[in-house]
């Protein structure tokens, strides 16, 4: 196959063009009439250095995708996805090729918008970057690709009836963080690049089918045969990470003005009672940092094999039902969630290196937002809940504080972006703000944070774009405080800078004694737990002695309900103790809530801690594990497979 190595000079007429193209700035864009095909708008690619995606076959700067039309059926006996993608292409003078990225596609032909075949070829497949599908231009400005996604795909998880709600309905769900989505979208899956979209899929009747865009049709139409059609599009450029797919057996019900909720039938009062603060979220956020740019913000509870808290897509956030606690006592997680529509959606990381300007922006904005509707002490306990996991975090990482993946900047050559989710680009990323707020004071830091915000809307960032960005716009050039926050520390080097600054809250101090107290000796009943919100249960569990006597913990299980406990995070926090104690009653418990939900976060740490707990724990680890694999999505069991494969190995060298 010839190549095309464009030279220095054409790659930089072509940034030049790019950056000319999206000159129409994404406001005029929405005050216009509803722009016809051809004048999409388009966000233009870095192409510095550091911009370089190295989890994407991607060429951006020869060939790159504008717009994505999907016109797909769902298969449900053959959980297969398939049918045509249809991308828009920009190409440099001279450009012969573009490259998408695909992973275990299985590509039937590939054409011009005329139906003329294109030459096109697949790569040699990497196993955690998939293949790229090479295709022949020949001066072609559109592409289409007839395709399959594979049985297996890791973006979507095909449940079956009895794995939701309802239990009569199979339920289909997608997940595209971080490179998930080249397992069924044939395109470049590289967070810098975006993409404005469309897409047309069929699914069998009666079920219905909702997406990360606007609904263009919420009943959908009928289709010859047994199924029904639904419409989707997003007119404003996204990274294509978010584009996602949800179908099932799934109810609506309004919230606001632009709020609401979907969830399958039998879910959807608890879930609109948990969720009928977010209206106030959206106004608090405007408040904050401008306009909600995405029209609606609604939000779906998927079946509990969902792997994560949430995921923000865009104008549809995909919620775990664990979040569900009937007292909103989790409802940071939407907070996080609609924090995204600014920090991720709108400004997004250009690399998964650059993640941190995804998480902990995110996490700083959550807390801006839970002390804006619910207080600075609520909010605050909630920050310390997470500072307090990070430092543990680090401290467990191989090398301690002194761990490279405790850099903000992390180096992820040769690895799956996955292996750098910890809590530092959350926890240390959010530090790294309130820092220089503190530093600058809120007023100055909430004006820079806001204009950063119009100044890169659409636009992925880097790094150094946002270190440029601060430097410009609010240190300006005041070299004490460029001393004083110690900027290049923060975010390139290891561990956890001294400036960093810790918020105390006052609801812990009580705590914290009490779980000293108790450790001590002190009655059971003597403890204000029942008065105490979530995040100080949490605190209070996780700041007891870890070694305690069996009928001391028989004493707290039986006294406060926690092995029944309906707040995920409480009986998460509970089972731990109780793993770490290899405290035999709370095993029904622990298997009960292992094989009923599949957030990663929970399930990691709890075969972990079995797993630590050697002869106790592994054989309850592998008992629970083998039924509850079946029912995880691939994120998670591949986390747990990982988990139960390394574990011996390193027990074994560890021993010689
Ligand atoms: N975008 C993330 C989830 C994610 C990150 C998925 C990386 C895949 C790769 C989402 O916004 C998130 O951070 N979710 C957290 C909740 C939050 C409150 C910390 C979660 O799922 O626990
Ligand atoms: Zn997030």
């Amino acid at each position: 196959m010839p190549h095309f190595s464009p030279s220095r000079t054409a790659g930089a007429a072509f940034a030049a063009a790019l950056l000319f193209l999206a000159a129409c700035s994404p406001e005029k864009q929405s005050e216009a009439p509803k722009a016809a095909s051809t004048e999409r708008m388009v966000a233009p690619v870095l192409l510095t250095e550091d911009a370089k995606d190295i989890h994407s076959y991607a060429r951006p700067e020869i060939a790159r995708v504008t717009h994505v039309a999907l016109d797909l059926v769902t298969d449900f006996d053959a959980r297969r996805i398939g049918g045509t993608a249809t991308l828009d292409i920009q190409a440099a003078e001279g450009a012969r090729e573009i490259i998408l990225d695909t992973k275990g596609l299985e590509i039937h032909s590939v054409t011009n918008a005329e139906g003329q075949p294109l030459p096109w070829k697949l790569g040699p497949a990497d196993e955690n970057l998939g293949a790229p599908l090479i295709v022949q231009l020949n001066g072609a400005d559109q592409i289409r690709i007839a395709y399959k996604s594979a049985p297996d795909a890791a973006a979507l998880q095909w449940l079956s009836p009895a794995q939701t709600a309802g239990k009569k309905y199979p339920f289909l769900f997608s997940q595209g963080q971080a490179i998930l989505n080249r397992t069924w979208i044939p395109t470049q899956d590289s967070p810098g690049i975006r993409q404005t979209w469309e897409a047309r899929i069929v699914v069998p009747a009666p079920l219905k089918a909702v997406m990360s865009g606007r609904n263009l049709m919420p009943e959908g139409e009928e289709v010859e045969g047994d199924g029904r059609a639904f419409h989707f599009e997003m007119d404003k450029p996204v990274a294509p990470y978010l584009i996602a797919l949800a179908v099932g057996d799934i109810a609506f019900q309004s919230l606001g003005p632009r709020t609401g909720v979907y969830a399958e039938p039998s879910m959807l009062k608890a879930a609109a009672n948990e969720l009928a603060d977010t209206e106030k979220m959206i106004d608090a956020a405007e408040s904050l940092y401008g306009p909600y740019r995405w029209e609606r913000y609604d939000m779906i509870v998927l079946p509990p094999s969902f792997p994560f808290g949430g995921m923000e897509n865009p104008r549809l956030t995909f919620l775990t039902p664990t979040m569900i606690a009937g007292d909103r006592s989790l409802v940071s997680l939407i907070a996080h969630e609609l924090a995204h529509s600014w920090s991720g959606n709108l400004v997004t990381n250009a690399t998964w290196a650059d993640f941190w300007l995804n998480e902990g922006f995110t996490s700083y904005i959550e807390g801006r937002i839970m002390e804006r509707l619910y207080g600075p002490e609520r909010a605050a306990q909630l920050v310390e809940l997470g500072w307090e996991d990070l430092n543990a975090e680090i401290e467990a990482m191989e090398g301690g504080m002194d761990s490279p993946d405790s850099r903000l900047h992390i180096d992820l050559e040769g690895r799956n972006p996955d292996d750098g989710m910890s809590g530092v680009p959350y926890d240390k990323g959010a530090a790294l703000l309130r820092t220089i707020e503190a530093a600058v004071g809120r007023e100055r830091f909430d004006a820079w944070l806001r204009g950063y915000f119009d100044r890169h809307a659409f636009q992925p960032m880097t790094t150094s774009l946002f270190l440029e960005d601060l430097r410009t716009h609010l240190i300006q050039g005041n070299e004490t405080l460029e001393a004083k926050l110690d900027l290049q520390e923060w975010i390139y080097e290891p561990g956890i800078p001294d400036n960093a600054m810790v918020l105390r809250s006052r609801g812990f101090r009580d705590v914290d004694a009490a779980a000293q107290g108790f450790g001590t000796g002190a009655p059971v009943a003597s403890l204000g737990f029942p008065k105490w919100n979530s995040a100080q249960r949490v605190r209070f569990l996780n700041a007891l002695p870890r070694a305690l006597p069996p009928e001391r913990l028989a004493e707290l299980d039986t006294t406060f309900g926690l092995s029944r406990s309906t707040n995920s995070e409480v009986l998460f926090a509970w089972l731990r103790l109780a793993i770490a104690n290899r405290y035999e009653p709370a095993v029904p418990a622990l298997e009960r809530f292992l094989t009923s939900m599949g957030r990663r976060k929970f399930v990691e740490p709890l075969f972990e801690a079995l797993l630590a707990e050697d002869e106790w724990g592994r054989p309850i680890a592998e008992r629970i594990y083998a039924r509850a694999r079946p029912t995880y999505h691939a994120v998670t069991s591949g986390t747990i497979d990982a988990l139960m494969e390394a574990e011996p190995e390193e027990e074994e060298t560890a021993a010689r």
